[in-house]
């Protein structure tokens, strides 16, 4: 193993075990060199919350504490390593709920002091925007991210693999939180986001949403009043006694999203003349999200890329990636470290 560790220069044949437990998912992984998954094990708690139409936090904790010695075995075990084979702990520290947070941060501290290896916290969403160094083993900093997850929506410039300038962010709702909120209005399980894609499908653009903050230069976003905005037309039609084509509805509200997404990520590509987009998080396994993006990169002759749905949503191995970097770039934690519910990016 090559010793040598400063700015851009990476040790290789370097294990990293992920943990991720910040939200509804309980995930641990083995990656090499922050690129190469040698095993990814996640079990999501979803049946249970779908029950009451959103998360639990005091049953997510529960869940998380149940099952992650056993799926950190697992990620050890599929990998084909030995525990003490591994070179690096990393975990997520935010944002998400604490006390899921605090069981994943538990697992690795302990484990960091039984096996005498570092360990290192990672921004869940930093780890969101590294589920791409996954998947395209070539890519590399700079470039434009947008990251649409449940909780969160950035645009930033990623000016280095640990460098990041926000630019844009919501306002109100994340883009992910308001297709979950919109789905419970209209009648639809959670998560939302699939729900209102599945509906949406069958259905055609017969209702003008408002769009907010469209002014060129623009990048932050608002979620809330298009939310608002469906509730309002739902009301209306049911006073009115008209028919609610729910397909119709769902349709109208997806297109709105992700024609304001892609709206001000390709007005912000042309403003600093960049040509390299990443998208990441839940929101971008949205196969409508995805097209549009395709087409409008193909016809300005950006590159664009996103993770397969696998990793869009939450799993241990973006956490990997991240802490891979972090820790490369002379980053290092120790058993004190906290968990951070609302880390920004
Ligand atoms: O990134 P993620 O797994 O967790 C967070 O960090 O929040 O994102 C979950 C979010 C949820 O709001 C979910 O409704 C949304 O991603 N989502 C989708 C789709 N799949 C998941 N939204 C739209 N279309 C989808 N296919
Ligand atoms: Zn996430």
């Amino acid at each position: 193993m090559p010793i040598l560790c400063r700015k851009g220069v990476y040790m290789s044949d370097f294990l990293t075990l992920g943990i991720e437990s910040s939200c509804d998912e309980t995930s641990a992984s083995v990656v090499r060199d922050g690129r190469e998954i040698l095993s990814n094990i996640i079990s999501s708690q979803i049946n249970t919350h779908k029950k009451y139409g959103g998360v639990v936090p005091e049953i997510a904790s529960r869940m998380h504490l149940e099952a992650i010695n056993a799926i950190i075995k697992e990620a050890i075990d599929e990998a084909g390593v030995k525990a003490d084979a591994i070179d690096l702990l990393a975990v997520t520290k935010g944002p998400g709920l604490v006390g899921a947070l605090l069981v994943g941060i538990s697992a690795a501290k302990a484990l960091s002091l039984a096996l005498n290896k570092p360990m290192i916290g990672v921004n869940h969403m930093e780890g969101h925007i590294c589920a791409n160094y996954l998947a395209y083993q070539d890519l590399r900093p700079p470039f434009i991210g947008l990251v649409v997850s449940g909780g969160h929506t950035y645009l930033c410039e990623v000016k280095d693999f640990v460098e990041y300038e926000v630019i844009g962010r919501t306002r109100d709702d994340a883009a992910g939180e308001s297709f979950d909120k919109v789905a419970r209005s209209l009648g639809l399980g959670y998560p939302g986001g699939p729900e209102i894609e599945k509906a949406a499908r069958k259905g055609k653009h017969t209702i003008d949403f408002p769009k907010s903050m469209m002014e060129k230069g623009n990048y932050e976003f608002s979620f809330s009043g298009l939310k608002t905005a469906v509730l309002n037309y739902l009301n209306t039609e049911k006073m009115a006694k008209r028919e609610i084509i729910i397909e119709d509805l769902a349709r109208s509200f997806q297109d709105t999203v992700v024609e304001t997404l892609s709206f001000k990520t390709f007005n912000l590509l042309e403003e600093k003349n960049m040509n390299k987009l990443v998208l990441s998080g839940g929101v971008a396994a949205n196969s409508a999200l995805r097209e549009k993006f395709e087409i409008e990169a193909k016809n300005r002759g950006i590159n664009l890329y996103f993770p397969p749905l696998s990793l869009c949503t939450d799993n241990a191995s973006m956490i990997a990636s991240a802490g891979y970097y972090r820790y490369m770039n002379g980053a290092r934690d120790d058993a004190y470290l906290k968990v951070y519910p609302n880390l920004e990016l």
